[in-house]
């Protein structure tokens, strides 16, 4: 049966210790020995909705474990879907062409449809405002490599909660870690939605919902979203949900020292980019970080 990667549901405690030490365990191999795990290999990145740190990190974590890359990546625009081609089909051409896909969709559950139809491994990389397991598996990858723990932590999320797949994700599988406490800091406009409240109640998550950056001064992790512009129905809208929590020099002042800001990035005015050499700013290391939980996922699944 294909391995494949469609929510943060499939993992628990145990399948992230094992992954972050895998991911770090591959990071410190030699380039050499890197490129030595998965030559013949053929990743197919099939993305209909637009990307820099998910299909690069992708691509890049597949050449440096020694495989090759297909790459759609307009495929709204470039592949056979503008001639009506169904995911179905899509999917079963894929699987001759490559020994795992990552797929990117607007539509929710596009991923798992493909899945479905499909004899390889499917890695859900975003779809619509629903799930993006990959990004929400190096997000705690990351708390766990800047704070050494990714328990017993205040946690605040930040931003867009109804339309951030991101976020979303991060909720989710934060049910993982033990004596977590997630403070949700939204716009009125795009508020945390029940479905994670309830799942985070029946896991036994403790959560609260706030409106200032004065409720989370003392958070170990402040995790900044961007507003999704993209799936407003209108322009009105957006610009009614924007603005609202902005952190810039004021707010780091009256952060913990020995907090980090993460984002899942792109990035819009949501973050000053002054603060980006502040050492707390850890959005650029979670980036990078991808590329090494990506290779331990293609590792543990193709291997
Ligand atoms: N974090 C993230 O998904 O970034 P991209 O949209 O650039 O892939």
């Amino acid at each position: 049966m294909p391995n494949h990667i469609l929510s943060v549901e499939q993992f628990d405690r145990n399948y992230l210790l094992e992954l972050f030490a895998h991911a770090d365990w591959l990071r410190n191999l030699p380039r050499s020995s890197q490129r030595s795990r998965l030559p013949h290999h053929i990743l197919a990145t099939v993305f209909y909705e637009p990307s820099t740190r998910t299909r690069l990190s992708f691509e890049s974590a597949m050449a440096r474990l020694g495989g090759a890359v297909l790459t759609t990546e307009n495929a709204n625009e470039s592949s056979s879907a503008t001639k009506g081609e169904s995911i179905e089909d899509t999917a079963r051409m894929l699987q001759g062409y490559a020994d795992i896909v990552a797929m990117r969709h607007p539509v929710a559950g596009m991923p798992e449809r493909a899945a479905r139809a499909s004899s390889i491994p499917v890695i859900n990389a975003g779809d619509g405002a629903r799930e993006h397991p990959t990004q929400a598996l190096l997000d705690v990858y990351t708390i766990q490599r800047e704070l050494g723990q990714f328990d017993d932590l205040h946690i605040a999320i930040v931003g867009d909660l109804k339309y951030g797949r991101a976020p979303r994700s991060l909720a989710l599988l934060l049910r993982a870690s033990r004596g977590t406490r997630i403070t949700f800091l939204a716009p009125p406009t795009v508020p945390v939605g029940d479905d994670i409240k309830q799942a985070l109640d029946q896991a036994g998550v403790s959560y609260q919902e706030a409106s200032t950056f004065d409720d989370v001064t003392d958070a170990h992790v402040v995790y900044q979203t961007r507003i999704q512009r993209e799936r407003f129905a209108d322009e009105a809208s957006y610009e009614k949900s924007r603005g609202y929590y902005v952190i810039d020099q004021s707010v780091m002042d009256r952060l913990e020292a020995s907090a980090i800001v993460m984002h899942p990035l792109p990035r819009v005015d949501e973050i000053d980019p002054a603060i980006d050499d502040d050492p707390r700013a850890a959005y650029f290391r979670q980036a990078e970080n991808g590329v090494y939980v990506r290779m331990a996922l293609l590792d543990q699944i193709l291997r």
